[in-house]
């Protein structure tokens, strides 16, 4: 299997109350195109820094990153725009939705950033496959937080990225919608081939994916099997 995403001694370094903070410890791992991953361990740890590194968000302090064969960790803001744009997509635990536009012009946004005809109707495709299709005209605001999160799944396939990073995309919704959301990322998986890097407190969604890596304090480690502690808790790990 070819490599999609490949982490060589990355860390990363914050300023905080005057000192010097190392929140990423030398991590290293590589995933293969079509590979699902999920990112576990607790709050704080360090994975949506991580996360965001990977998607070339911000920028490591020392190591590499390569995604798609090109060295994320040596190009500047507007090559990594670039390299986002054709490969990456996300979603976030808090939706991130454009508030001034109604789900169907979020999820054609994508579209028309690429310049992909027909738009609106791949748009109003992706809403009915997302179930719905019914509130295409409605702003965020007049949605509930699992058709927010739906809307942002159906932005994301808009955008048919080779890799997509969710950070705890179930963490703000009830267990009916976590499981709808859930459905789709793994939909987009098995059907586009789209590999996913998932963050998530959910044992349940963590064991679903291929992989699962552990960060710790800022190191990262990879799990070989989950404990069964998940099923005494309805899946779901509480951390402070
Ligand atoms: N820009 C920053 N400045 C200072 N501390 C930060 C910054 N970003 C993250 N941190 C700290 O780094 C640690 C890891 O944060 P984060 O990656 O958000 O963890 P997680 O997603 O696992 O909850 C936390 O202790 C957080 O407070
Ligand atoms: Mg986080």
């Amino acid at each position: 299997m070819s490599t999609l995403l490949q982490v060589k001694e990355v860390t990363k370094t914050v300023r905080s109350n005057g000192e010097d903070l190392k929140i990423l410890k030398e991590c290293n791992f590589a995933i293969s195109k079509s590979e699902s991953v999920a990112i576990i361990g607790r709050s704080g740890s360090g994975k949506s820094t991580l996360l965001s590194l990977l998607a070339g968000l911000d920028t490591a302090t020392s190591g590499e990153i390569w995604l798609a064969g090109q060295p994320l960790h040596q190009l500047n803001e507007e090559k990594r725009a670039f390299l986002r744009k054709k490969h990456v997509g996300f979603v976030f635990q808090s939706f991130m939705l454009v508030q001034s536009l109604t789900a169907l012009e979020n999820v054609m946004l994508p579209l028309e950033l690429s310049l992909r005809k027909n738009a609106k109707q791949q748009a109003l495709e992706l809403l009915e496959k997302v179930g719905l299709s019914d509130r295409g005209h409605h702003f965020p605001n007049q949605l509930s937080g699992g058709e927010q999160q739906r809307v942002a799944v159906a932005r994301a396939f808009a955008s048919k990225p080779d890799i997509l990073f969710a950070d705890e995309p179930t963490g703000n919704l009830d267990a009916e919608n976590g499981q709808k959301v859930e459905a789709l990322l793994f939909e987009l998986n098995a059907q586009a081939g789209t590999t996913l890097v998932l963050v998530t407190h959910d044992r349940n969604l963590a064991k679903r994916c291929q992989r699962q890596l552990v960060m710790h304090a800022g190191e990262l480690s990879e799990e070989t099997a989950i404990r069964e502690e998940s099923t005494q808790n309805n899946g779901r790990v509480h951390v402070a």
